[in-house]
């Protein structure tokens, strides 16, 4: 009886793993997230438990966490019953997805797990739509960061808040996730920390799925983007890049 947290990539089915496939076809149980693809889940046998734990965007943190123990206490449950669980996770389970808590409950209840890694929405979003992380030339580095903060703007006094000033400096590609709702003060905060307002921006809604958009603008523009989550944004000169990505129209669309 094993739990295997498995990433299911960004979105497009091709995009998952071999592993994560293969455990998908033979689970007895799986439990998804909200951005786990219908084209993913329609790998699950008919015979398999199915059940949907995704969290609504924009649930506030005491009700999130609420949800999280319940999906904790379904991975115990069904972790020490069934021979195959397949905790499905968007993206790579270890990114901004809670997959480390939720190997703690397995080894606390004494269930053994299994990680297997799935593409990043963080990388394989922009790559998709044809920006690279890093670029010869452009940039050295490339941070990815939560959006989902309250306080972009100042310095909230939270720990865990990112600390807008300091990724403002290391002028290397930013990668946000979970940013749409606060992306006006995330723009103002980084231009208000030295990053310049025509830094150019990338922002991919639905990337590697057929309702893939990608809008192109600047730090200084990036508060009138008008898509809704799930989002990724690419604050950096790799935005500004006209590669022409593979389904795309024409350079930057
Ligand atoms: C809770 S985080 C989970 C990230 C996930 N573990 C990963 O590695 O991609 C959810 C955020 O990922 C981003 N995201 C996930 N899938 C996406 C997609 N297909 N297109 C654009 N953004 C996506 C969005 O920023 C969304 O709000």
């Amino acid at each position: 009886m094993t739990v295997y947290l498995v990433g299911a990539g960004p979105g497009d089915p091709g995009l998952l793993t071999l592993r994560g496939a293969e455990l998908l076809r033979s689970a007895d149980v799986v439990l998804y997230d909200r951005l786990v693809t219908s084209d993913v889940l329609r790998l699950v046998r008919n015979e398999a438990l199915c059940i949907d734990v995704g969290k609504q965007p924009g649930t506030d943190s005491g009700a999130a966490d609420h949800r999280q123990d319940d999906i904790g206490r379904l991975l115990v449950e069904h972790g020490r019953t069934a021979a195959i669980v397949v905790r499905l996770k968007g993206g790579d389970p270890f990114v901004f997805g809670r997959g480390g808590e939720e190997i703690e409950i397995l080894e606390r209840a004494g269930i053994a797990w299994e990680i297997v890694p799935g593409v990043t929405s963080a990388l394989g979003v922009p790559g998709a739509a044809g920006i690279p992380a890093t670029h010869r030339g452009l940039a050295s580095s490339v941070t990815i960061v939560t959006g989902q903060t309250r306080h972009a703007g100042e310095s909230s006094g939270c720990r865990h808040d990112p600390d807008w000033a300091a990724l403002a400096r290391t002028g290397g590609t930013l990668v946000i996730l979970m940013g749409m709702a606060s992306r006006a003060a995330i723009a103002a905060a980084l231009i208000a920390a030295g990053r310049c307002p025509d830094t150019p921006v990338a922002v991919i809604q639905n990337g590697t799925t057929p309702a893939q958009r990608t809008v192109r603008t600047t730090l200084a523009g990036l508060a009138e983007v008008d898509l809704g989550p799930p989002a990724v944004i690419v604050v950096g000169p790799v935005a500004g890049l006209g590669l022409r990505a593979r389904g795309s129209e024409g350079p930057g669309v």
